[in-house]
């Protein structure tokens, strides 16, 4: 299965970026495609109802909008900010779902979070489902939430802790049966 991954974070340490990357040794571990996106390459101006009637929809919201199409599942790492989602995350749902045909639509997407708090930025990610799910994704029911996240990894930047590791293995491998069994996109 193909996977497009992307950690909603812009900081060189961010420990939502080292996630990502675990989760994706997981999945290429498993013989499964992905593609690990970088929020850097999806910058893209606050949404203007002006900038689009004159500018159109930017070339990048319709570039990740490419990208999620040619995966069958989308994994998103996102911190929580104050309680919620980010506001770039937030920009880039909002212009892609711009698109025509609604790119978000029939998607599968997993949600993770890392936070040095110690509910790893769990009620972000509740934010986050509720444009997502608005928009006709299929989010996973479950979520993994890593708490304090700046001690959470290793010199290798692996998950110290094989619970914890193992705990994010088995949900991403439910997530990746169950889009398989369901969300076909052919
Ligand atoms: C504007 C702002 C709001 C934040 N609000 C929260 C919050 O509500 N809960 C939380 O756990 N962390 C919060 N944080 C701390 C982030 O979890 C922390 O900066 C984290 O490292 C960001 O993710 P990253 O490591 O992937 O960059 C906030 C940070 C910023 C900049």
């Amino acid at each position: 299965m193909r996977i497009l991954m992307c950690a909603a974070a812009l900081r060189q340490e961010s420990s939502n970026k080292k996630l990502i990357k675990v989760a994706a040794t997981l999945a290429k571990n498993a013989q499964h495609d992905v593609d690990v996106a970088s929020f850097s390459d999806f910058m893209l101006p606050i949404y203007d109802g002006d900038v689009e009637e004159k500018q159109g929809i930017p070339e990048v919201a319709k570039q990740f909008a490419i990208r999620m199409q040619q995966a069958q599942a989308l994994i998103i790492a996102s911190p929580e900010y104050n309680h919620s989602i980010p506001g770039t995350l937030k920009n880039l749902i909002d212009w892609v779902s711009r698109i025509s045909p609604m790119p978000w639509r029939n998607q599968y997407i997993l949600l993770l979070s890392a936070s040095p708090s110690v509910v790893g930025g769990n009620r972000g990610l509740w934010a986050t489902r509720i444009p997502l799910e608005y928009c006709g994704s299929f989010v996973y029911p479950d979520m993994f939430s890593l708490a304090n996240s700046y001690q959470a990894f290793d010199q290798n930047n692996q998950l110290s802790d094989a619970k914890t590791h193992a705990r994010l293995e088995q949900l991403l491998m439910s997530f990746i049966a169950h889009t398989g069994q369901c969300g076909s996109k052919s």
